[in-house]
């Protein structure tokens, strides 16, 4: 899309309200409930976006007539993977959201073909990107462009410690 630009960003309190819309997404399509409050969220979801950031990871900021419209967040593991061969280091989307009012605009597309030219200019092979069973929309987005899904984790929650 020509009006989509999309450029490194460092601020991560920008990006509270994409990471919001993402977790009501989850929410609304994930077979495990309950999920924590938007606060709760946020203030962890936080907290690793600094964490990732000060140990060599990034996050690219898409914008449509300069207004945020949609992020990648990527970790760099340093580590050798225990299990497949992924080199080292690789790399890990953390985050992928779009607004809402973008959708099916090609603007994800963008934001993991940027990715992609950082990591290959950085020599890093190996990605991995989690996606939760039900979001089922992301999961084909990744698989078209050539991820496998190789792992799935089971949960049992904590009682509703809400009310
Ligand atoms: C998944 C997401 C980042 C893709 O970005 P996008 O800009 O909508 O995607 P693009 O326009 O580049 O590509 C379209 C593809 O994205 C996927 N997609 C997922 N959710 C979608 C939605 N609500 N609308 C349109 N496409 C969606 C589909 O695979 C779609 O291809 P399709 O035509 O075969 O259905 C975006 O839709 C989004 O933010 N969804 C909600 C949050 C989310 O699920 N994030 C990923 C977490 S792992």
């Amino acid at each position: 899309v020509a009006r989509v630009t999309i450029e490194e960003l460092d601020d991560v309190d920008q990006l509270r309200e994409l990471w919001l819309q993402l977790h009501h997404h989850h929410r609304s399509v994930s077979p495990v409930q309950p999920f924590v409050d938007d606060e709760t969220s946020w203030t962890e979801r936080r907290k690793g976006y600094v964490e990732i950031i000060a140990a060599g990871g990034f996050a690219l900021a898409a914008r449509v007539g300069g207004e945020l419209a949609g992020y990648a967040l990527v970790k760099m593991h340093d580590e050798v993977d225990d299990s497949w061969q992924l080199g080292s280091p690789y790399a890990e989307v953390w985050t992928l959201v779009v607004d809402e009012r973008h959708r099916g605009e090609g603007i994800g597309s963008a934001l993991l073909d940027e990715v992609d030219a950082r990591l290959e200019r950085a020599g890093v092979h190996g990605l991995v990107i989690g996606v939760m069973v039900g979001n089922e929309g992301a999961r084909r987005l990744y698989e078209r462009r050539g991820l496998t899904p190789g792992w799935l984790q089971l949960y049992r929650t904590a009682p509703d410690s809400s009310g």
